[in-house]
């Protein structure tokens, strides 16, 4: 679905991002991509749908070269980002006619915009907002508007960059569960984190570190085997507990629990 080849990423300041990086991300993945601030996991997601362009190397989404103009608009289409921040993103006066806008620009016609728009608002718990001003909004339900208006879209691909990071934990888990269900539904998700706990969903886990990719493989076996805290990651109490259990072969290290139900779950079948 994404094929990076050996991409080199240089800022115009001459700052190495991105050095000699290979990833392959497959139709319907769920891959999470962590690592310390700075180490390129921003640069890299941007790449993938041709907000950046490569210094040296490719970028291929679903065929489709990024360098490649004439296909900018259809890789957009393509793949859809989610920001950090959503605040810079609205320009509709109401909920309703932001979300409309990505669908209104690909001319769809006025019924099959309305159903995306409503099925989008519904899919993030927000069609009874869909008469507000995004400015009154929340950040929880700015965030879950900004999502909607990627949905709209429909795209096959979405890049979700430390989208909860500015949320209570109870709006971040609404966003993880509808990033799951769309995952289940068929959806490629790329989803970066510095949340441990939010690898749960994630069946590929790709750890970088100064602009390049460490660790690439199965989430609950590489936090088994390395110390997340070299990943930048706060080491939370649940999974120091599980992999200290695993080290003593008291659970099986490829079912590594990362969050507290999953360890709940583990330690009842010890019983
Ligand atoms: N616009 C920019 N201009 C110059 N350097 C940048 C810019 N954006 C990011 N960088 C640098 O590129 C590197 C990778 O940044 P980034 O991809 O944002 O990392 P992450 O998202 O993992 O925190 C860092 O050294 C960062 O300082
Ligand atoms: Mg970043």
């Amino acid at each position: 679905m994404i094929r990076i080849n050996n991409l080199t990423f240089r800022y115009p300041d001459g700052t190495l991002a991105l050095d000699s990086v290979d990833l392959n991300i497959h139709k319907g993945e769920f891959v999470a991509i962590v690592g310390k601030n700075g180490c390129g996991k921003s640069t890299i997601l941007r790449h993938m749908n041709g907000l950046l362009l490569p210094t040296e190397g490719s970028v291929i989404v679903k065929g489709m070269d990024t360098s490649d103009t004439f296909s900018i608009l259809k890789i957009r289409h393509t793949a859809g980002m989610v920001f950090q921040d959503p605040g810079s993103q609205f320009i509709g006066m109401t909920v309703e006619e932001d979300v409309a806008f990505g669908p209104e620009n690909l001319a769809l016609p006025a019924e099959k915009i309305q159903f995306l728009v409503n099925r989008s608002l519904r899919g993030v718990g927000m069609l009874e907002h869909r008469n507000h001003t995004p400015r009154t909004l929340s950040g929880g339900q700015k965030q879950k508007v900004a999502f909607a208006s990627v949905l709209a879209m429909e795209p096959e691909v979405i890049l979700f960059d430390e989208v909860t990071s500015m949320l209570d934990s109870n709006t971040r888990k609404d966003i993880l569960d509808i990033i799951k269900k769309l995952h289940k539904n068929g959806t490629t998700v790329v989803y970066v984190t510095h949340r441990l706990e939010e690898l749960v969903y994630a069946d590929r886990l790709v750890v970088m570190d100064k602009g390049r990719i460490i660790h690439d493989g199965n989430p609950r076996a590489i936090l088994s085997k390395e110390n997340p805290v070299s990943f930048g990651f706060d080491l939370p109490p649940v999974i120091e507990l599980a992999r200290r259990l695993a080290d003593e072969n008291i659970i099986d290290s490829s079912l590594l629990p990362l969050s507290k139900e999953e360890l709940r779950e583990v330690l009842c079948q010890l019983m």
